[in-house]
């Protein structure tokens, strides 16, 4: 299967269109377990009689959920595109995805990160080959990425946005239904710039067997630029006074259209802002 890069970004991915993708990219990615938390804390926290789940995504290729999206986006890079190099902006974890997978299809990445960005990722990026760029912030980095892609004809690989990441992303969902097909009730979701949000999205509420669960996404306390967003149905960017928080999680300012018409079709699906 292939996506046009530019007009698929109106769409929503269809639960076919996830489904396609995640046997196509499979074989590139682990299936990580998923361990049921139990114990005291657990009781004393949920309840004895909540059942909890936990996916152990960071034991993902590259140490996280990321190379789900990359990869989708990978394969439908043209020869000059890859000839060109791959750009990013990374607080860490896109970064060594990008890297890891740059490093698989013979391409040259750069990641512009944030002077704050944390010190074991960067380390980890550059041993996967990638050249790096230190920027005062993440506002500089995005600026900085922009400019090597007009300059150099450099592919920008946005580290949350667009239709390949999200369809990437909703393989996470359908290894969660085959994980534990008899359902579940919530999934707690982390949200950034909203791209794992979206895909897990697209793939619960479409399917069948999961099409009730409620999903909570999580936003950092004073970047909930989602959650404002989805109270307005367009996207709300965020001042830049929770910068902190945007070099950590590339939050709030930038949280993209895209994601933002997925969610919120999606909301119509039963999905459940928090
Ligand atoms: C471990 C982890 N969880 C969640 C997120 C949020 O992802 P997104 O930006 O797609 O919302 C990130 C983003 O970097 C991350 O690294």
């Amino acid at each position: 299967m292939s996506f046009d890069k530019e007009t698929a970004n109106e769409l929503v991915p269809s639960l076919q269109e996830v489904t396609e993708n995640y046997y196509k990219i499979k074989s590139l990615l682990k299936k990580t377990p998923v361990i049921s938390w139990e114990g005291e804390l657990k009781d004393k926290i949920l309840g004895s009689d909540a059942e909890i789940f936990i996916k152990l995504e960071l034991l993902q290729y590259a140490g996280s959920f990321k190379p789900r999206g990359g990869l989708t986006v990978s394969q439908v890079l043209s020869q000059d595109e890859k000839k060109n190099g791959l750009v990013t902006v990374s607080a860490g974890n896109h970064g060594i995805s990008l890297a890891y997978i740059a490093k698989k299809i013979g391409a040259k990445a750069t990641v512009c990160l944030p002077a704050s960005a944390n010190p074991f990722r960067l380390q980890k990026i550059r041993e996967l080959g990638a050249e790096t760029i230190i920027c005062e912030d993440v506002h500089k980095a995005f600026e900085k990425a922009e400019s090597l892609k007009q300059e150099k004809g450099m592919f920008f690989f946005h580290p949350f946005e667009g239709y390949g990441m999200t369809l990437g992303h909703g393989s996470l969902a359908l290894e969660l239904v085959e994980q534990i097909p008899s359902g579940f009730d919530q999934i707690v979701i982390s949200v950034g710039g909203g791209g794992l949000c979206s895909g897990v999205a697209a793939g619960l509420k479409q399917h069948p067997l999961t099409v009730g669960t409620k999903i909570i996404a999580v936003e950092p306390e004073g970047a909930d630029a989602l959650h404002q967003s989805l109270k307005v149905d367009k996207t709300v960017r965020l001042d830049s006074r929770w910068r902190e928080i945007q070099n950590l999680m590339l939050t709030g300012y930038y949280l993209s259209p895209y994601k933002i018409s997925v969610v919120s079709y999606l909301r119509h699906a039963g999905y459940t802002p928090t």
